[in-house]
């Protein structure tokens, strides 16, 4: 326990500091005491993840006991550590404090042992009128940033609770059969055998009901079977591929989509595009996994002269960068990292990328434009606005009753998502 609370402390510490969640967890293994068994990576992770997913109740709780933060920064990262697990894990809570009381000494502050054993032992004494405190004001009950919580309580007056609820639970793991090598039954069967419940969600999507390694998936390393969120499933489907069509996927990496469409698509020429090469790169290796095949380039999709050979597309892909806001139980760092003027600098980029790709569409094809957000100004605004610019472009509806006007919203089988179908007539 002592080095998992060691190591997500220098995880979290690394994310308060501006830092994304996945490559400061990479760095703080880094510097794990020996090797890692898969208990610890699970538990070290759930300590980060946890942290950022209660971080406004946690904080809250921990300024009614020490109303300054303390001078050595590592132990307010630790109590944070601490303090959730002491209020959202089954730990034994004498384990959790003696072991954050050695940290402390370890993290180089041997002064404040009995500052750490002090804050935790009031803590778990006064913890029912330290929480009720807390959850009186809405950053404390759902943990989401104030103009966060604003945002999402204006856009949807009705359900801004609950939609701010689904974001702090954990979200399930959910595969993507690959219908090249077996039928999702066929595949269900498979999962059965091996000791893995499972439930089908979308066409070919099926829902764990625990989620387990990737190495103990039946026929993972040979490409019978990915891991994809239901809601990123539609992207393929929405698109409604035909035989031998030359389709582009302008924002690919890391290729879940692309490898989706190359999956259910029969003889396409695929473009997969991305402006990030380290991404590309694991795009290209997703797709060898697989054993399917697209033109992968480095490429920046807004500027179509650097890489378009002039041959219109039938389909194009466009799954922007967002805020992921549809995204946040899986990656609770989104909410604390994105500053409000994120919204309307990205929302900008989607437009300069949807104006620079429509021209690329033959009559007839059709764009998708996807985020896996939940926010308006990147959704329903965008593409009102996309279609007001393009008196070409013609909206075709969603018939599945999941989506709201092109918006999935989160629930416990589906990310945040929205998709517009443009065709152009
Ligand atoms: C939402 S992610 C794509 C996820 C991917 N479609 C999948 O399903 O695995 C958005 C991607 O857009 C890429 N991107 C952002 N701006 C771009 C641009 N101007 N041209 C190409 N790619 C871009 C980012 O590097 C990022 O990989």
């Amino acid at each position: 326990m002592q080095e998992i609370q060691r190591l997500a402390t220098l995880a979290l510490a690394q994310v308060l500091n501006g830092r994304n969640l996945d490559h400061a967890l990479t760095d703080a293994r880094k510097q794990a005491k020996g090797r890692l068994t898969d208990h610890q990576r699970a538990s070290m992770q759930d300590a980060a993840y946890g942290v950022l997913r209660y971080r406004s109740e946690i904080e809250g709780v921990l300024l009614q006991l020490y109303p300054k933060r303390h001078p050595l920064p590592p132990l307010d990262a630790l109590l944070m550590v601490a303090t959730y697990q002491l209020l959202h894990t089954r730990s034994a809570h004498h384990a959790v404090v003696s072991h954050a009381v050695e940290t402390a000494a370890e993290m180089g502050s041997p002064s404040s042992k009995g500052f750490v054993n002090g804050v935790l032992r009031n803590l778990l004494r006064q913890k029912d009128g330290l929480l009720q405190q807390v959850h009186e004001t809405p950053e404390g009950r759902f943990s989401h940033p104030g103009w966060w919580i604003e945002k999402v309580r204006l856009q949807y007056p009705e359900r801004w609770e609950s939609l701010l609820e689904a974001a702090q639970q954990h979200a399930p793991m959910t595969l993507r059969v690959n219908r090249r090598h077996n039928s999702r039954d066929q595949y269900q069967q498979r999962l059965s055998q091996a000791g893995m419940a499972a439930i089908p969600v979308g066409s070919d999507g099926l829902v764990l009901e625990q989620p387990v390694s990737v190495a103990q998936l039946p026929g993972f390393d040979q490409g019978d079977v990915s891991v994809q969120d239901a809601s990123a499933q539609f992207a393929a489907e929405l698109l409604a591929l035909h035989p031998k069509q030359r389709v582009l996927d302008a924002c690919a990496a890391p290729g879940g989509k692309t490898a989706h469409i190359l999956e259910r698509g029969n003889g396409l020429e695929v473009w997969a595009l991305d402006q990030d090469a380290g991404r590309v790169r694991k795009m290209e290796a997703t797709l060898s996994r697989l054993k399917v095949q697209a033109h992968c380039q480095v490429a920046d999709a807004s500027q179509p002269d650097g890489w378009w050979d002039g041959v219109p597309f039938d389909r194009i892909l466009l799954d922007a960068p967002c805020s992921g806001s549809g995204v946040v139980r899986r990656h609770p760092d989104i909410k604390w990292l994105r500053r409000p003027e994120d919204i309307p600098a990205l929302a900008e980029t989607q437009t300069r990328l949807l104006d620079a790709l429509w021209p690329l569409l033959r009559r007839g094809g059709r764009l998708i434009y996807a985020t896996c957000s939940i926010f308006a100004e990147e959704n329903r605004m965008q593409a009102d606005a996309f279609l007001e610019r393009h008196p070409d472009a013609k909206p075709l509806p969603i018939e599945d009753p999941l989506f709201e006007e092109g918006q999935i919203l989160p629930d416990a089988m589906h990310d945040g998502f929205f998709y517009a179908i443009f065709r152009k007539v």
